[in-house]
């Protein structure tokens, strides 16, 4: 069954508790939380401050992706402040195994993520070490921006290598997701979808979540 992740930078944040309400009984599977630092992409977004607000009200499961710059040093602090799943870019440090390995250590689910630019080829030595790899489908930084097909040929590729090897990380997409982009995904092998400005649009979020899921 796929997984519908809404990311929390497109929700109405003045109206956060109701929100959080809806998401709820929408039957979505988590929170995508996206933290950005102005260095490693091009813009500034939430923190510490936000999750424990929305940790202290909501029981769904927190998905942290942090666009950050060295990210091994912030993996203990959104681990202890509630995260249950941290994932971290290949392209973000040197040390992507030791990264992956301090996130499984605290008890959180470890995920990888590659930029549309970057192959499949340079996540090999972590794949069976990850609960899931988060391919991007747009250039991180920005929501409400075009999906790019191009990726679409790395969710069959890790899709393949999952099954030729045996292993049994989730396949989580991020990126221009809405109900079109969505089928395409999980076609190719997508479980996981994030889905952020087509996602709050809607009136009916239990309606989308299962549309979604297809
Ligand atoms: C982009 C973020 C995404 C973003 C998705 O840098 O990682 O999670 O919020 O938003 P949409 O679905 O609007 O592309
Ligand atoms: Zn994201």
């Amino acid at each position: 069954m796929v997984k519908v992740l809404p990311s929390l930078l497109s929700v109405d944040f003045l109206n956060l508790k109701e929100e959080l309400d809806q998401l709820e009984k929408a039957n979505v599977d988590g929170l995508h939380f996206d933290v950005m630092d102005g260095q490693f992409v091009p813009n500034i977004s939430i923190g510490i401050p936000l999750l424990d607000a929305v940790k202290s009200y909501s029981n769904l499961p927190i998905d942290v992706h942090l666009m950050i710059e060295q990210p091994e040093k912030y993996i203990k602090l959104f681990a202890e402040h509630g995260a249950d799943m941290i994932s971290v870019h290949v392209e973000a440090t040197p040390h992507i195994h030791s990264a992956i390995e301090e996130i499984k250590q605290l008890n959180k689910k470890a995920g990888v993520v590659i930029n549309p630019g970057t192959p499949v080829e340079t996540i090999l030595p972590v794949l069976s070490n990850v609960d899931y790899v988060l391919v991007m489908t747009v250039n991180p930084g920005f929501g409400g921006q075009s999906f790019i097909e191009q990726c679409i040929n790395k969710i069959e590729q890790l899709n393949q290598l999952k099954h030729e090897n045996n292993l049994t990380f989730d396949i989580e997409v991020d990126g221009g997701i809405n109900d079109q982009t969505s089928k395409v995904c999980i076609e190719q092998g997508a479980t996981m979808l994030v889905t952020g400005s087509y996602f709050f649009k809607q009136d009916n979020y239990a309606q989308v979540t299962e549309t979604l899921k297809g």
